[in-house]
């Protein structure tokens, strides 16, 4: 195996995250932090002085927020919520406080809730086009409400990929979904590099995750595809019915040419997705490797990239990709996502049809 970047806490979130548990609570509270900056109480523990600590938090936290014209109501509430939640754990009985907790976890990762409430609210990605910006796979990807679970965010998490947004860190299957409709019963020829290792040594593993998961959703999500995958762990790789894997280190170019050799891969493919080693050489190195094995009309995204490598992005596809490959469009996609305001972005790229 090749050496690899070795993986800090911010070159890395996902290798970090997944080995820290703690890491998702950390971030959420650090981002309040700077959120809202409200003063530090200790609640009482007689409900009536809890009541008037919680009033007097909420009204703190409003006159600051009129005071600062900037402040939106999200930021107001982020505010308020850890008081509330204090403030409610004393006043109720524990049962209750696990009834509520339960409810909310519950509602949280509720499929059906969550469709309902996105009929009301919607968010769109941020895009940033290379390329007019006017072309139907632009528009497309417009019209994403990354509020909105599909039926591929449940059969994603139901095998334990993290892509599914079901509470999960990454929600791109709101992407996904809308990109890929029109191959829902075609002859699908889809390849992923990264099958989800739970091998420590390796970057990017999957601590607790089911190898191979995303590439048995995307079996039964397209009845009719051919799935075909790889990963720098021998370990992990397998062979079922409509899936192939191999092995590939995708920072050695010798390697990703033996793997573009192999019968099962000569047709062009219509996805090709990198959700293996994220980083920025091991993104292009892969790319710059692979995009020509796409089918007309085909994409290519490449997910998980990190906010810190977001301008080196930017400059290598205005500065080398758009010239080198004039017949692809590239939109560089950040997802919201309340957990995760680390590596929720993708590169999507479209070679002309
Ligand atoms: C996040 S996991 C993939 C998760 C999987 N796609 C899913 O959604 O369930 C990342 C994978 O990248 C693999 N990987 C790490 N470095 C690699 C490299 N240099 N070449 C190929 N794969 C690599 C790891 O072994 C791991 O299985």
């Amino acid at each position: 195996m090749k050496s690899v970047k070795p993986c800090t806490p911010m070159s890395c979130c996902r290798f970090y995250f997944k080995n820290n548990p703690s890491h998702n609570e950390s971030q959420n509270s650090d981002t309040r932090s700077k959120r809202v900056m409200t003063p530090v109480l200790t609640v009482d523990a007689s409900a009536g002085t809890a009541a008037l600590q919680m009033t007097t938090v909420i009204l703190a936290v409003c006159i600051r927020a009129g005071l600062e014209s900037s402040c939106s109501w999200r930021e107001i509430m982020l505010g308020v919520i850890p008081y509330l939640r204090t403030s409610l754990r004393r006043v109720l009985p524990s049962q209750a406080v696990e009834l509520v907790r339960s409810f909310l976890s519950w509602r949280r990762s509720s499929y059906f809730l969550r469709q309902v409430n996105s009929w009301f609210a919607k968010q769109r990605p941020e895009i940033r086009y290379f390329g007019s910006g006017a072309s139907p796979f632009a528009k497309q990807l417009s019209s994403v409400n990354v509020l909105r679970p599909t039926k591929m965010c449940r059969v994603m998490n139901e095998y334990g990929s993290d892509k599914g947004g079901l509470s999960s860190w990454h929600n791109y299957t709101t992407v996904y979904s809308a990109l890929l409709k029109r191959y829902r019963n075609q002859p699908l020829r889809i390849f992923e590099i990264g099958l989800g290792s739970n091998n420590p040594e390796i970057p990017f593993t999957m601590r607790n995750g089911r190898p191979g998961a995303s590439l048995r959703a995307w079996r039964e999500l397209f009845p009719h595809a051919h799935v075909y995958g790889a990963d720098i762990d021998r370990a992990v790789l397998f062979q079922e019915e409509r899936i192939k894997t191999f092995y590939c280190d995708q920072l050695d170019q010798a390697v990703i040419l033996q793997l573009w050799s192999q019968p099962d891969l000569q047709d062009p493919l219509d996805v090709i997705i990198d959700d293996g080693l994220h980083t920025f050489e091991g993104n292009t190195s892969f790319l710059e490797a692979s995009l020509k094995h796409l089918s007309p009309g085909g994409l290519y995204v490449v997910e998980d990239i990190e906010q810190g490598t977001v301008p080196g992005w930017y400059d290598r596809i205005e500065t080398i990709y758009s010239k080198r490959y004039p017949t692809y469009e590239f939109a560089f996609v950040v997802l919201p996502n309340p957990p995760n305001h680390c590596d929720n972005n993708l590169l999507v790229i479209r070679r002309a049809g």
